[in-house]
């Protein structure tokens, strides 16, 4: 149940990737944080193989570490200072090792990186990735170096990411970046900038490469996917400004959607994260036509409160939100939704925790990723609001909403058992190396007794237990539909 609840067995995770001979130097990679951190450290690794550099999963022998971070908790913040501190004791043994500190945490703390720790040779905002190797030069020099400005146009459209410590069966895919929705309680506004689309061909052009590499699934990424709009490059924001002609061949999410998936008919789509006021039913139309894009939507709500969301500055209320879920479920009958829930946001009564919890049982969610509040230092709840709600009782709702949430999915992944489902076999299952794992379309994870099968096999599994989190089956035979 864990693993559903969030992602922590990613964290931290350093990457490996293909050897390029010639190459002299060791990066040492590891991330933190979201799915486009992740995706970012391969845009980075990319970009330091062409300066020289290897990656490497041993820290002793770096002769550069990275860390790419995350401010969106304070929590996530401090795992990054502890880890700051280990990197410290290894440069005592190799004091020419240099440390750059990229991501959310770069962009927040910009200089004060420098002073504070004094380990830090190199500080690089989500925008500045391209200029590193300046940056190197400057570090190498002796130098500490620093880029934290945030662009309008970067969307590393150009650049091909190397592909690491994946399966080579599933891959991420930016599509925007930034966000401009200033939910008051989130520092990703300011820590990633104004939100930008990137170009339909370069997105094209990357899932066809991951397609001839053999990848089978694709999720596209961004913070808010739903209001990606594509008019010839700029500002979301500036779209109002756009030429007629720019205006009448835009290519909004549900377009760009159908377009992958009538392009690649064979790879699986997914993406994440959808923001209800975005979420619009053409979406859920295209999905509800295509086969090969996944039944899920990660679909995150906060709250269940009207009176909070508003507090929240997120555009819908309590019953708009109903209503969409209302109709997805309509038009896709079998289809898993997820969500994010903060509990404790500043104001919260026990009548708004209450409205959570009846909110989250008309929505029936497959998962949940949920969250005491944490006030971060400049958002505009921070600014204007006393973060009033006792840490206990955070907690204590926090968990009430965990316990929920756990009951849910169990109910929820019940209705599997007996059924046949297609799974993308992806690796060994975590407790038995002769069980394949893989997951449904609805995202659920379903282990089976390997056969003949084999990672990027699409296999049709007839279900016959479950957990809260896994399905447990046996094979019937290849899907005939995406082999
Ligand atoms: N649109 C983004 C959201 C990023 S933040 C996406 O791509 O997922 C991920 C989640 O972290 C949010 O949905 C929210 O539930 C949680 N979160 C953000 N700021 C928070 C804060 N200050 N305290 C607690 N949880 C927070
Ligand atoms: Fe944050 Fe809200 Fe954007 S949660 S990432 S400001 S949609």
């Amino acid at each position: 149940m864990e693993e559903k609840v969030i992602e922590e067995n990613k964290q931290g995770t350093s990457l490996v990737q293909d050897q390029i001979e010639g190459n002299q130097k060791k990066l040492f990679i590891e991330s933190y944080g979201c799915q486009m951190n992740f995706s970012d450290s391969e845009i980075v690794a990319s970009i330091l193989s062409e300066q020289g550099y290897n990656t490497t999963q041993n820290l002793e022998e770096a002769d550069l570490v990275l860390v790419n971070t995350c401010s969106i908790r304070d929590k996530a913040e401090q795992t990054v200072r502890k880890r700051l501190q280990e990197y410290n004791a290894i440069k005592k043994i190799n004091p020419s090792m240099k440390v750059g500190v990229l991501g959310c945490m770069a962009e927040r703390l910009k200089e004060k990186f420098l002073d504070e720790e004094k380990i830090v040779d190199m500080v690089v905002g989500p925008d500045a990735y391209k200029d590193i190797p300046n940056l190197l030069k400057e570090v190498e020099e002796g130098r500490d170096a620093i880029n934290v400005i945030l662009s309008k146009e970067e969307t590393y459209g150009d650049i091909q990411p190397v592909r690491l410590s994946s399966n080579g069966v599933s891959a991420f895919v930016s599509i925007t970046r930034g966000c401009d929705n200033m939910c008051t309680f989130c520092v990703v506004p300011f820590t990633r900038g104004r939100e930008r689309s990137r170009e339909p061909e370069s997105i094209i052009q990357e899932i066809q490469d991951l397609w001839d590499k053999g990848f089978k699934e694709v999720t596209l990424l961004g913070q808010n996917v739903d209001s990606y709009l594509w008019y010839g490059g700029g500002l979301k924001k500036d779209f109002e400004k756009a030429s007629e002609m720019q205006k009448a061949t835009a290519v909004d999410f549900a377009q760009l959607l159908d377009r992958c998936a009538t392009t690649f008919p064979k790879m699986r789509f997914r993406f994440s994260t959808s923001n209800p006021q975005d979420m619009h039913l053409e979406v859920i139309e295209v999905m509800a036509k295509h086969h090969n894009i996944c039944k899920y939507i990660h679909l995150p709500v906060q709250s269940g409160s009207t009176r909070i969301l508003k507090e929240m500055n997120r555009q819908h209320t309590r019953e708009e939100y109903m209503t969409l879920v209302d109709n997805i479920y309509r038009i896709i009958p079998d289809i898993s939704l997820s969500q994010d829930m903060i509990a404790g946001f500043p104001t919260e009564t026990e009548e708004d925790h209450q409205d959570t919890l009846s909110l989250m049982e008309h929505c029936k969610y497959d998962f949940g990723f949920m969250f005491a509040y944490s006030e971060r230092p400049g958002t505009l709840a921070a600014r204007k609001m006393e973060d009033d709600v006792p840490e206990a009782v955070k907690k204590r709702r926090l968990n009430e909403i965990i316990d929920l949430q756990q009951k849910m999915a169990l109910e929820r992944t019940k209705r599997f058992v007996g059924q046949v489902v297609e799974v993308l076999v992806e690796k060994d299952s975590k407790r038995s190396n002769l069980h394949w794992s893989g997951r449904n379309s609805q995202n659920i994870v379903v282990v089976f007794p390997k056969e003949n099968y084999k990672p990027g096999d699409f296999v049709n599994v007839k279900i016959t237990d479950c957990t809260a989190a896994t399905l447990i089956g046996e094979a019937v035979g290849y899907s005939e539909i995406m082999n």
